[in-house]
């Protein structure tokens, strides 16, 4: 009898143990769990349902929508940083030079003008930012661009845009 008892808690205890494990695999699996995906959804102020969620899409849906002059000023920004910066610029990633994303973090305009229009006039400056940016980049020259202000500062209007899906893309992941 008292044997008996033992044996069935140690069945019930394995039980247990393997209902455990079963779940745990099958959550990391992500066929069963705690919907993840709604709370982080539910962070980005997304809500809505969540199963099967693109998040390119929800950000589509979700991006802060451009009024006029604006979406203008990016769109025109696109054109020029395709047309001029795209063969060495990303805003994301490094290509040839570094990624662009977050640049009005680091740099005012009053720096980023004069750096686009002959960014070796600022290296010669002395600047120590050019220098050392120059320096990280193997010496390699920008060209210099005969862009206006307006035009420079469209292009940073488009690269804070892209760089602001970027940031909600991961964040919905
Ligand atoms: C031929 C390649 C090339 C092109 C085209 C180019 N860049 Fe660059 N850029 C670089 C390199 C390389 C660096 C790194 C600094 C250096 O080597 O002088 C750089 C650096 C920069 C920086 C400083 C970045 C930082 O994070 O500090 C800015 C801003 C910048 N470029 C903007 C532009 C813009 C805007 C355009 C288009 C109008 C452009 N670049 C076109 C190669 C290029």
């Amino acid at each position: 009898m008292r044997f008996n008892s033992v044996g069935f808690a140690l069945s019930v205890g394995m039980l247990l143990v393997v209902v455990l494990i079963g779940f745990t695999l099958l959550s990391a699996a992500g066929l069963v769990g705690f919907a993840a995906d709604d709370v982080e959804v539910a962070q980005c102020g997304v809500g809505g349902p969540s199963d099967n969620v693109n998040p390119v899409q929800l950000i589509a849906e979700n991006a802060k929508p451009l009024t006029g002059p604006e979406a203008a000023e990016v769109a025109a920004g696109d054109a020029l940083f395709k047309g001029n910066c795209a063969q060495c610029h990303a805003v994301n990633e490094q290509v040839v030079g570094p990624a662009l994303g977050g640049l009005t973090n680091r740099r005012p305009m009053s720096w980023i003008l004069p750096w686009v229009k002959n960014s070796s006039k600022v290296v010669a400056s002395g600047d120590e930012y050019a220098v050392a940016v120059f320096n990280k980049f193997n010496k390699q020259q920008i060209p210099s661009f005969a862009l206006s202000d307006k035009e420079i500062t469209s292009i940073v209007a488009y690269i804070n845009s892209q760089e602001g899906t970027s940031m909600a893309i991961a964040a919905a992941h």
